[in-house]
C-alpha cells in the first residue's frame, strides 16, 4: 500500500559508484543490476520508495549505468513477443518496472563520493525535503522504514537518517552516530556523525544505513564540504554540520531499524539476501526450501 506525505514526493537513489567489491561481475554491469532472485536489486529499492509514497525518482548514474535506465523504460520488441505468446504473466513483469515511478536520471560524471553524488541532485530536487535511497541497500519489503523515517521529518523537520546496531567491531565499515535517546524508543536524537572510525574512536555502535531523509539545506552544507576519508565528498561530513548546529537545517533525528537489510554490494551479503527472499517467495520458496534444508543437513553431517 502506498502512502502521501505533505512536502515529500522525491527519492534520490545515488547508483553511480563502481562496485568494486564486485568485480568482474561489475565491469560492464551496474552493480545495482544483479538479480536479487529474479529482480534487479535497483528495482526493490524503486518499489520502497514507491511505496512510501515517493514516486518522483532521480537516479544518479555514471559511466555503464545505462542497463539501469532501460531497465525502467518500456521494451517494446518484447512486450509485443510476449503479447503474441499470449504470455500475459510474463508481460506484467517486463510492464511492471516501467510503469512503476516516474524516472529522471542525471550522471555524476567522475565518481567523487556519495556527498557529491547527492549534490547533483540539486537542480531536481530544489528547495524541498527529499529521500535518498541508496542503490545497493535492500531493505525488506516487509520492514518499513522509509514511511517511518518521513513521519519523524514531517513531525519534527530536518533531516533524519536510518541506524542499525551492529557489531563494535564492524563500526569502522560505516559511518557512525553519537546519540540521545528520546521519548520513541525507535528514534533517536543524532548529535555528532563520523565516517568509518576506528572502534576505539566511535561514539556508539549505531552505523548510519542506506536511507536518508533529508532537508535541502544539506545542499548548501555539500556545496562548501572538502573531500574527506578516501578523498571523497562524503554525505555523513556534511550531516555532521547539520548535527552539530540545528539553526543550519533543523535537527538530526535517527531511525532505529531492527529490520532485515542486506548490503547487495557485498558478496556475502548479496547471497543472504538470495536465499532469503528466495525462500520467502510463494512461487519458489517451497521447492527451494526442501532442497536447502537437504543440503545444510548434508554439510553438517560432512563436518
Ligand atoms: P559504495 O561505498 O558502496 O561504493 O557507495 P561503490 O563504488 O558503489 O562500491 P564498491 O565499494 O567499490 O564496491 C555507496 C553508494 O553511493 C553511491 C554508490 O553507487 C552506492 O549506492 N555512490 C558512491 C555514488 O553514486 N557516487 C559516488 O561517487 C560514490
Amino acid at each position: 500500500m502506498t502512502q502521501s506525505h505533505i512536502g515529500l514526493s522525491k527519492a534520490v537513489i545515488p547508483a553511480a559508484g563502481l562496485g568494486t567489491r564486485f568485480l568482474p561481475a561489475t565491469k560492464a554491469t551496474p552493480k545495482e543490476m544483479l538479480p536479487v532472485v529474479d529482480k534487479p536489486a535497483i528495482q526493490y529499492v524503486v518499489e520502497e520508495a514507491v511505496g512510501a509514497g515517493l514516486s518522483d525518482v532521480l537516479m544518479i548514474t555514471g559511466r555503464n549505468k545505462r542497463p539501469l535506465e532501460d531497465h525502467f523504460d518500456r521494451n517494446y520488441e518484447l512486450e509485443e513477443a510476449l503479447s503474441r505468446k499470449g504470455d500475459t504473466e510474463r508481460l506484467g513483469r517486463v510492464q511492471e518496472s516501467s510503469d512503476l515511478a516516474t524516472m529522471h536520471y542525471v550522471r555524476q560524471g567522475d565518481p567523487r563520493g556519495l556527498g557529491h553524488a547527492v549534490l547533483c541532485a540539486a537542480p531536481h530536487v530544489g528547495d524541498e525535503p527529499f529521500a535518498v535511497l541508496l542503490g545497493d541497500d535492500l531493505i525488506d519489503p516487509r520492514d518499513p522504514l522509509l514511511s517511518r523515517m518521513v513521519d519523524i521529518r514531517e513531525r519534527e523537520g530536518g533531516s533524519v537518517v536510518a541506524l542499525m546496531e551492529v557489531d563494535p567491531a564492524q563500526v569502522h565499515l560505516y559511518g557512525c552516530a553519537a546519540v540521545e535517546t528520546t521519548a520513541d524508543s525507535d528514534v533517536v536524537r543524532v548529535t555528532g556523525l563520523v565516517e568509518k572510525p576506528d572502534p576505539a574512536d566511535a561514539p556508539s555502535n549505531y552505523a548510519v544505513i542506506g536511507r536518508y531523509v533529508l532537508d535541502p539545506a544539506v545542499f548548501g552544507i555539500l556545496r562548501e564540504t572538502p573531500p574527506g576519508r578516501g578523498g571523497e565528498i562524503q554525505l555523513t561530513d556534511a550531516l555532521q554540520r547539520l548535527a552539530a548546529d540545528e539553526s543550519v537545517g533543523g535537527p538530526v533525528h535517527g531511525v532505529v531499524f531492527k529490520g532485515r537489510r542486506y548490503d547487495t554490494g557485498d558478496r556475502a551479503d548479496y547471497l543472504r539476501a538470495i536465499v532469503r527472499l528466495a525462500c520467502e517467495r510463494e512461487d519458489l520458496g517451497p521447492e527451494f526450501r526442501t532442497w536447502l534444508r537437504r543440503y545444510v543437513t548434508e554439510e553438517m553431517q560432512s563436518l
